[in-house]
């Protein structure tokens, strides 16, 4: 569906108000005087430097109407109520219906004066039907408002519109400068346009033009430069962390399914033209079992980018701006793709409060709907050590390919624990009896095995000695595992796990 098809839809349907946060404000102002003109319905734009101004059909405001609320109007559709409340007055004052316009009218939702009015405007809608439309680069709607509203989110570019970009500043480039043809190696075009996928028009122009301009070419280099800008441009927001520390497969002891069930998928996930795409994982589990090592595992292995997402920053004290945060996010990742979106103990975000007016839950239907609906690579891991907290619609099956539970490591598992932690701290694991450390850290969860190991280390390092068993062993025998002080919330957590979750080793 196009965003003309998308906005027609929201200007014929019953909500009074339309809200559209986007930086593409030339675009969208064409976009409504198009459908406008198609359903035969009048146009007009406020903005605070111009005032009202009607843009197409029938006058909005009588000269008599505007005398009323301010009598300095001048003639009709030059400068006029550019004060924001003679606006509003003037055009709840009006009779015509129509769509009304407002630029950049967020600044003026802190003023209750202003709130009531577009209440009064939009409670009238049945009546009148004036439709008003914000476009401002944010919006944050007063919660009086809300229930009168409805957001509509603009397409992001295609790839076909992107080419078509690129050869248009190509042209210009050439006419403006009186050159001749713009250099293009045909991959690095196809490239480019790859890593311009999900940027708005404006920042995929920009961004295309800068290319161009270096050299009059399109090689190569211009791909990394505006990869590295798309990078900066999703950085800004700080909501999404580009995470460096991935990992590998050789670097998680255990969980052998989620690892062979990984390695099946790593195919389909690249092949952009697979139907059945793999969209993500939930990752439940004991504490320290490696569910965020295994997140980090994913990206690694499958060698993309690893995004993780900070519930605490998404959930900012402002209400109502969590979803459309939430949006930023999936746009974000999107514009990364191919990526792995990491939702780190996502019980933390989303949990089932009913104390939050329902917002956890819009959220999380976000996500989901994202989920299902995008067609990027993004794969989700999300990661979860508290299963009471986390609604229901989350672990329905079909909404993740696959839950799996990460259990306490089995005998087997902590010999490779052992083995993974010894070598990286460059002790030889031939030199234990991992049979031995396995039978002893019976109950303990791979964070407890490293710790083990590193505090073995330090009593090492303080006797001047070097680190054998039965150091290790005297810190296996100090230690108290949280499944033992945890006994009954692990037990719960894996009588739970039974039957609804696939076991990750
Ligand atoms: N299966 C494992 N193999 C190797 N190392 C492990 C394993 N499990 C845990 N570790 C070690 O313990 C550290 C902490 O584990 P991790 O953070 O992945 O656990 P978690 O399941 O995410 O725990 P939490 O529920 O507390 O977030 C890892 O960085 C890793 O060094
Ligand atoms: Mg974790």
């Amino acid at each position: 569906m196009t965003d003309r098809d998308d906005l027609r839809l929201l200007i014929a349907g019953g909500f009074p108000l339309i809200t559209i946060e986007s930086c593409e404000e030339p675009r969208i102002i064409g976009l409504l005087r198009t459908l406008a003109d198609g359903l035969d319905v009048s146009l007009a734009r406020w903005s605070v430097t111009d005032g009202l101004v009607t843009l197409l059909g029938a006058d909005f405001f009588s000269a008599e109407q505007l005398r009323l609320v301010d009598d300095s109007a001048p003639a009709a559709n030059s400068k006029r109520a550019s004060d924001p409340e003679t606006a509003l007055r003037a055009i709840r004052g009006s009779r015509q219906p129509g769509l009304i316009l407002l630029l950049d009218f967020h600044p003026f939702f802190d003023n209750p004066v202003h709130v009531r009015l577009i209440k009064e405007i939009a409670q009238d809608y049945e009546v009148r039907h004036q439709k008003l439309i914000f476009v401002s680069h944010a919006l944050r709607l007063p919660e009086e408002l809300k229930s009168f509203a409805v957001a509509c989110d603009l397409a992001l570019p295609t790839a076909i519109e992107l080419s078509r970009m690129v050869a248009e500043e190509a042209e210009l480039w050439a006419a403006r400068g009186g050159k001749t043809k713009v250099r293009a190696e045909a991959a690095a075009v196809s490239a480019l346009v790859n890593n311009l996928g999900g940027l708005s028009r404006t920042d995929a122009r920009r961004l295309i033009r800068n290319a161009i301009r270096d050299d009059g070419a399109i090689t190569r280099s211009d791909v990394s430069a505006v990869s590295a800008a798309r990078y900066a441009l999703l950085g800004g927001d700080g909501l999404l962390s580009f995470e460096f520390d991935t990992a590998n497969l050789d670097d998680i002891g255990g969980l052998h399914r989620l690892k062979h069930w990984l390695g099946e998928r790593h195919v389909a996930f690249k092949d952009s033209t697979a139907i059945d795409r793999p969209r993500g994982l939930m990752l439940l589990g004991v504490q320290g079992g490696g569910k965020s090592l295994a997140a980090k595992a994913v990206a690694g292995v499958w060698n993309i980018p690893l995004l993780r997402l900070d519930f605490g920053v998404l959930y900012n004290k402002y209400f109502g701006e969590t979803e459309s945060n939430m949006r930023k996010v999936l746009a974000s990742a999107e514009v990364l793709a191919p990526c792995v979106l990491w939702c780190d103990e996502i019980e933390k975000g989303i949990a089932t409060g009913d104390n939050d007016n329902g917002t956890s839950k819009r959220v999380l239907a976000t996500l989901l709907t994202w989920m299902a609906e995008n067609h990027r690579p993004v794969f989700v891991v999300a990661t979860a050590n508290n299963i009471a907290d986390l609604p229901p619609e989350l672990l329905r099956k079909g909404r993740m390919d696959e839950i799996f539970f990460v259990d306490l490591p089995n005998a087997e598992a902590r010999k490779e624990i052992f083995a993974i932690h010894l070598k990286r701290r460059a002790l030889a694991p031939a030199h234990f009896n991992l049979d031995t450390l396995a039978t002893r850290s019976e109950g303990f969860s791979g964070a407890e095995i490293e710790q083990a190991v590193v505090s073995a280390r330090y009593a090492a390092q303080a006797r001047e000695v070097t680190v054998d068993e039965s150091l290790l062993l005297a810190q296996l025998a100090a230690t108290q595992p949280l499944s033992s002080v945890m006994a009954e919330q692990v037990a719960a957590l894996r009588s739970w796990a039974s039957g609804r979750t696939v076991a990750a080793d």
